[in-house]
Order: C-alpha cells, then sequence, then structure tokens
C-alpha cells in the first residue's frame, strides 16, 4: 500500500475533542498537517477549539513558535459537524469515551465513509487495539496511536500494532507522530501497552509494601525519591491521579493478563477506591490535605543520639560489605575485623532481596542484635534500615543514630525482602524484562517509552545494567524464595542475562 505519510496536505480526523482530543488536534496542527474535528456533544468542538487557539498563542508568547505560525496552525483546523464528515482524512484518531461499544460503533460508521486506504487509529488507554479491531471489516488498517496527558507536553505516542494491523498503517503512524513533534515509540498490543504495564510494579508493589505492614505512605514517598530517585513517590503519584483512573486500570491490566500475579492489584487501594478516597481530587487518599491543598505529611522522628559501642559488619555480600564499611570508618564507628562479632557488638548485615530474619537466621548470627542496611543504592540522600522481629530497639537506634550522624536521614521499615527501593525497582525491571521476552517492543525503546511518560530516573533496562542485572536477578529469586509467591518469580529474559553477565539491553537475533 503506497500511502504518503509525508504528503504536505495530510489531513487528519479528530473525534472527540475532550482533555486528549483537543491536545491530539494541536500537534498535529502546529506539525503542519490539516485537521477536521468533532465532537458529539454540541459546542464541544468550540470550546476545544479555543482553547487550542489560547495555546497555541501562549506557546508563541514563550518563544516556542511565532504568532504567525501560531495562527496558521490554529486555520488548519476546521470544526466538523459529525464521523459523515471525515470523507477527506487519511487518518482519523479516536479520543472519544473508554467504551469498547461505542468505539466500536463508532469505527463501523467510519469504515462505510473514509476512503479504502484510510488509517483508522485509537487513542485507548485500557482497551485491546485488536478487541476494538475485531468488528471492522478491515482491521489491517486499525492500529493504536496511544498519546499522553497533557498531549502538547508529553512528547512520547505509543503506535500498537493490533494482531491484524499491516505494517505500512504503523509505519506511517511513526511518521505522523514524528511530523506531530512527538516521540513515537513501536510495540504489539499489550494490556497497558508499555508505559501503563511498567507503571504497575512502581504503585502496585509500593502498595503491597504498605499492606504488609513493612512502611508507611509517606516513608515510602520518601524512599523512593531519595533513594530510587524518582521525582515523585508512588503514593503521591496517585494522589494525583486520582485512584478512580488507577485502580480500574490495574484491575484491568490483571484481568486481561489472564491474573498475572505480577499485577495483583491490592485492597489497600481498591478500598479506598471504594470509599471515594480517591487522592487530590476529593481533598482525601493516602494523604490528608491542608485549605491550601498542601498535603499533610508526618513528620520523620529525629535521628537518635544513641551510638553503638562496636560494629561488626557481615561479608556475605562483598560490595555490601564494602560500601558499608567505607561509611562507617568515616563515621568514625568502632569496627570489628573478627570472623564473629562480639557479644555485644551491633550486627550489620547489606541483603540483596532478602529479609533480615533470613539472613540473620542463614547466617548464624544474634537476631536482637542484627540491624541490616540497604546497600544496593548510593547511600547518599537517604539510607534504609530494618530489624528483625526481635531486634532490640536499642541496637536498632544504635545502628540509626550512627547511619544519620552525618545529617543523611534513615528510614526505618519493619522487616522485608528487599527493604523498599531493592523490590519496587526490582518488580520495575522485571515487568520490563517480562515485556521485552514476549516481543512486546524492543528494550530500548521500552526504556525511551518509560523515561517520556512515567518521567522515572532511568528505563527498566538502564536501571537494572546501572543495578547490576545479576544483583537484581538475586533479588528477586530472595523474594521469590522468601514469599514462595509467583508474583516475584525473575523473568527469563533478566534470568539470562544475569547468567551471561551482560547488559539487559542485549536483544537476541
Ligand atoms: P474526555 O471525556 O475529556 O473527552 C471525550 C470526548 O469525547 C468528550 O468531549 C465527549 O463529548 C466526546 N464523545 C464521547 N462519545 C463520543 C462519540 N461517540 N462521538 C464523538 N464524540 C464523543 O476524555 P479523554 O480523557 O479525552 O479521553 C478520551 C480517550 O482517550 C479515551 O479513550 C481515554 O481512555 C483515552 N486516553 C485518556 C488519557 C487521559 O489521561 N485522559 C490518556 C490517554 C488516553
Amino acid at each position: 500500500m503506497a500511502f504518503d505519510a509525508n504528503r504536505p496536505d495530510l489531513t487528519v480526523g479528530v473525534i472527540g475533542t475532550g482533555a486528549m482530543g483537543r491536545g491530539i488536534a494541536q500537534v498535529a496542527a502546529a506539525g503542519g498537517m490539516q485537521v477536521l474535528m468533532t465532537d458529539s456533544r454540541p459546542g464541544a468542538a468550540q470550546e476545544a477549539l479555543d482553547f487550542i487557539g489560547k495555546m497555541l498563542a501562549r506557546a508563541a508568547e514563550k518563544g516556542g513558535m511565532t504568532q504567525d505560525e501560531a495562527s496558521a496552525a490554529v486555520r488548519r483546523i476546521r470544526i466538523v459537524g459529525g464521523p459523515a464528515d471525515m470523507k477527506p482524512c487519511h487518518v482519523v484518531i479516536e479520543a472519544i469515551v473508554e467504551n469498547l461499544e461505542a468505539k466500536q460503533q463508532l469505527y463501523a460508521e467510519l469504515e462505510g465513509i473514509v476512503a479504502p486506504e484510510c488509517i483508522l487509529a485509537t487513542n485507548t488507554s485500557s482497551l485491546s487495539v485488536t478487541t476494538i479491531a475485531s468488528k471492522l471489516k478491515t482491521p489491517q488498517r486499525f492500529a493504536g496511536l496511544h498519546f499522553f496527558n497533557p498531549v502538547p507536553l508529553m512528547r512520547l505516542v505509543e503506535v500498537i500494532d493490533g494482531l491484524q494491523t499491516a505494517n505500512w498503517v504503523s509505519d506511517a503512524l511513526m511518521v505522523v507522530g514524528k511530523r506531530m513533534t512527538r516521540e513515537p515509540v513501536r510495540l504489539k498490543d499489550a494490556p497497558g501497552f508499555l508505559v501503563n504495564q511498567v507503571g504497575r510494579g512502581f504503585t502496585l508493589e509500593a502498595a503491597h509494601l504498605v499492606y504488609e505492614g513493612v512502611s508507611t505512605f509517606a516513608d515510602v514517598d520518601r524512599v523512593m525519591r531519595d533513594v530510587g530517585g524518582f521525582r515523585m513517590g508512588p503514593f503521591e503519584l496517585m494522589e494525583l491521579t486520582g485512584l478512580d483512573v488507577t485502580q480500574p486500570a490495574s484491575e484491568l491490566i490483571y484481568n486481561q493478563f489472564f491474573q498475572e500475579p505480577r499485577y495483583r492489584p491490592n485492597l489497600i487501594m481498591r478500598s479506598r477506591y471504594e470509599a471515594g478516597v480517591l487522592g487530590r481530587k476529593t481533598r482525601r487518599g493516602f494523604y490528608e490535605y491542608d485549605a491550601e491543598m498542601k498535603a499533610i505529611v508526618p513528620p520523620e522522628p529525629p535521628a537518635p543520639a544513641a551510638r553503638p559501642e562496636s560494629v561488626w559488619v557481615s561479608p556475605a555480600q562483598s560490595r555490601g560489605y564494602a560500601a558499608l564499611i567505607e561509611l562507617l570508618k568515616k563515621r568514625g564507628a568502632r569496627l570489628e575485623i573478627a570472623s564473629k562479632p562480639s557479644a555485644k557488638a551491633l550486627t550489620l548485615i547489606t541483603p540483596i532481596g532478602e529479609d533480615a530474619t533470613t539472613c540473620a537466621v542463614e547466617q548464624g548470627l544474634d537476631p536482637k542484635r542484627t540491624v541490616a542496611v540497604d546497600t544496593l543504592f548510593p547511600m547518599v540522600k537517604r539510607r534504609t534500615i530494618m530489624g528483625t522481629p526481635l531486634t532490640d530497639p536499642a541496637y536498632r537506634e544504635a545502628a540509626h543514630g550512627l547511619l544519620a550522624a552525618d545529617g543523611v536521614p534513615v528510614t526505618v521499615c519493619r522487616d522485608s525482602p528487599g527493604f523498599i527501593a531493592q523490590r519496587i525497582v526490582a518488580m520495575i525491571v522485571n515487568i520490563g524484562c517480562s515485556i521485552a521476552q514476549s516481543r512486546t517492543a524492543q528494550p530500548a525503546d521500552i526504556d525511551k517509552a518509560v523515561t517520556l511518560g512515567l518521567n522515572y530516573p532511568h528505563g527498566p533496562f538502564q536501571f537494572g545494567d546501572v543495578l547490576g542485572p545479576e544483583r537484581v536477578y538475586k533479588a528477586l529469586s530472595a523474594m521469590y524464595r522468601i514469599y514462595g509467591d509467583p508474583r516475584y518469580r525473575p523473568n527469563i529474559w533478566l534470568k539470562r542475562r544475569a547468567a551471561l553477565g551482560v547488559s539487559l539491553l542485549t536483544p537476541e537475533p
């Protein structure tokens, strides 16, 4: 099929001009394409056009384009009466209500109107592209074109091949996406596509941690910001998005994957969703809010003045041992160097994916004096420690006081395989690997989508490479062994690259 996605007069139809449709129309017009747009609610398309006019005028004020370019872009948009007027379109993008029947009905109507070579694309965020296409007479010309909100600011667009999508269709949409000044990423249809799938690792594992009593919402957010390097903690993020969006999306992805345990939702999110405690939009979610809508975050307790008499560090994890010894030397701690701790020594361990209890028992250490320190991440902005259920509070306080003595805050969590950050990041890496293993997308494209669409400090593969594939594999294996829950089983993509000692980005020809 000779479809010329570069033709100067390319005409894009946009159906549904709400939050997403208006953004799509704006970037299409700004990218030089002709736009026809329509909405079933009277007046909605005009509202959208007025909005786009303001947005482009603001972009011109900020120097993003000239005033003339902004005006020309607005002139390229024409409001039409309905789908029946989409005949001149080369591509039609639908951004109507997220409802399968409504979308299928619209495409059935469009098929009788547009030219046979017109591409039909959906901006659905949670429905299967393959399923929407299943009622079409010509499913080959149908694909997903998934933008992110707000469209003009979020450069990522996922170009999704349904089971029956012809190659030329997605090839053309990659070009159209670029002409819209987006960063298109190509993938095969999968529940949650790329970004929403990886995002489950961040939010759901955080919810599981709190549900299990390991930590609090505020502490998980602090750790993920300071230790993981995320701009926002998982609960802060869910507050902003709203559980009315996050919870149904999570349940849908879980069920579309036939209850894959990796995506298992959690009751603490579901119960808030049921109760209408949704986040900022209801002024209460995981946090409460003051009159200025500032989250009321419980303050951190001050670092204790306590210090240990002497410290013994387990050499079981050589890298963690070296990193912790270096830190403790700087703190002037009295270090014991014998092969076993003395009778009173604070006993520090550096588990990867294990909990303090398993480590202490397996290494024959006294659980009352054992405190675990997370050394997988740099211990620069925040440190995380945890004890066994038997750890003497005096020893835990001494460890806390010592590790916080240079002013770096310390988060104390309850015993947990993989503390907080190890668990959440390992889940993100594992999900990324499962997406690559199922050939949904290329590893580099998954990383690109995640950094652009979610603003994570790294995509799953780079995260894994920075931490070390063998250590992430070790973390997941330990979590899987300790919990006996297939949720934590390491994906084979990760296992193979960890065994071979190569980057997680390594493809398989
Ligand atoms: P919205 O509610 O802001 O806008 C939907 C618009 O479609 C409304 O103006 C409505 O009047 C119109 N509409 C409904 N049924 C119609 C029909 N049969 N024909 C013509 N117009 C119709 O919704 P939003 O947020 O813009 O979402 C639209 C689509 O984009 C949905 O499929 C959604 O899942 C998807 N999406 C939404 C994202 C978001 O963050 N809001 C992100 C990515 C995708």
